[in-house]
């Protein structure tokens, strides 16, 4: 059986959706951001929490785990600049707790979800895993701590485990059963498509003076279902044995503006998005585009989906819960 921590969330949710498929699923989830809805059926759901020592104990006693998938923690960089504890406590500290719990049952496997954040502004174009890392905010340090964590804590107690650090998640499933739900939703591409939708008067660009070919920032968007295929595949390696410690960069190699991104929406949906240019928002970097080549060389993954898959399905979920499909 395998533990799916945060499972209710858009990416674990997705993740669980295929992995149903292939294995015995159980989700812990405290529904905090997550959506109860969002878990497939055919998953054992318990409501609980992450940083509850009780709860953990519950649900590894109740089911025999063989590997856990953490997908459970707060991951908006703005917020974490505002409210730091609550990333320090929820990322670091309960994954701390889960560990130790993981250590008593002596469940050996682990998949991480970790961020581009890690790396902070990086100085070259393509980030590879070589690629220095430093976060330049909470966020993106409580993940890094968590990574660091992970590799002292395998060294000392044998825990085999694989990061993934995701650059910009989006889509939907292709049946539109599930998608990105956020409530506040901070994200460009569901403000984009709830602004033609009409929930939303315009579009904010932010920051139009950034040293990239149209001045907007450039990001490389991975299909929400990319990344569920990308933890399967690891989930098969490490249940293998064939991988202990390592860390992969998941995204599609290739970059797109935030210009760029509001065209394709435009052409996806054939509405005109009402575009505002204003300030920059704290803390972007110009340019964040990832290399997965490693992953592709040891696990065989790549990104099977462009941005326009991207948008069109996460188009037809929109439009969906809004009830105009
Ligand atoms: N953007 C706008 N207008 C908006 C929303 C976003 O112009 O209304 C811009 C942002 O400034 C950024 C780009 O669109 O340049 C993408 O922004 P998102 O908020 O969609 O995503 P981020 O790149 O900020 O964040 C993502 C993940 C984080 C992760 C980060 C790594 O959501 O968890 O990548 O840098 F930390």
């Amino acid at each position: 059986m395998i533990l799916v921590v945060g499972g209710a969330g858009y990416i674990g949710s997705h993740l669980v959706k295929e992995l149903v498929e292939k294995e015995e699923v159980v989700v812990l989830d405290n529904l905090s951001t997550g959506h109860r809805e969002a878990v497939d059926n055919r998953a054992i759901f318990v409501k609980g929490d992450l940083g509850n020592v009780d709860d953990l104990l519950m649900v590894f006693r109740s089911y025999p785990i063989k590997a856990v998938m953490h997908f459970a923690a707060n991951s908006l960089v703005g917020e974490s600049v505002i409210n730091p504890l609550k990333y320090y406590e929820n990322n670091v500290a309960a994954t701390i707790m889960l560990l130790k719990v993981m250590k008593r049952f002596k469940v050996k496997n682990f998949i991480f979800s970790s961020t581009a954040a890690t790396y902070g502004i990086p100085h070259v174009d393509m980030i590879d895993e070589t690629t220095p890392t430093a976060p330049i905010n909470p966020y993106g340090r409580s993940k890094l701590m968590v990574e660091q964590i992970l590799a002292d804590f395998s060294k000392a107690h044998g825990l085999n485990y694989v990061v993934l650090r995701y650059f910009n998640a989006a889509g939907a499933h292709k049946s539109a059963v599930i998608g990105e739900s956020h409530d506040p939703e901070t994200h460009l591409i569901p403000i984009i498509l709830q602004h033609l939708l009409g929930q939303r008067e315009k579009v904010s660009v932010f920051g139009s003076d950034y040293d990239t070919e149209d001045g907007t920032c450039i990001r490389d968007y991975i299909h929400v279902t990319d990344l569920a295929s990308a933890h399967i595949l690891a989930l098969k390696a490490l249940l293998k044995g064939k991988k202990t410690a390592e860390i992969y960069n998941l995204g599609n190699g290739l970059g797109y503006s935030v210009k760029e991104v509001i065209e394709t929406c435009e052409k996806v949906t054939g509405l005109k998005a009402n575009v505002e240019m204003t300030d920059r928002r704290p803390g972007d970097p110009a340019r964040l585009i990832a290399s997965s080549q490693k992953i592709y060389d040891e696990l065989g993954w790549k990104a099977e989906r462009n941005l326009e898959q991207i948008i069109t399905d996460a188009w037809k979920w929109h439009q969906r819960v809004s009830g105009t499909m």
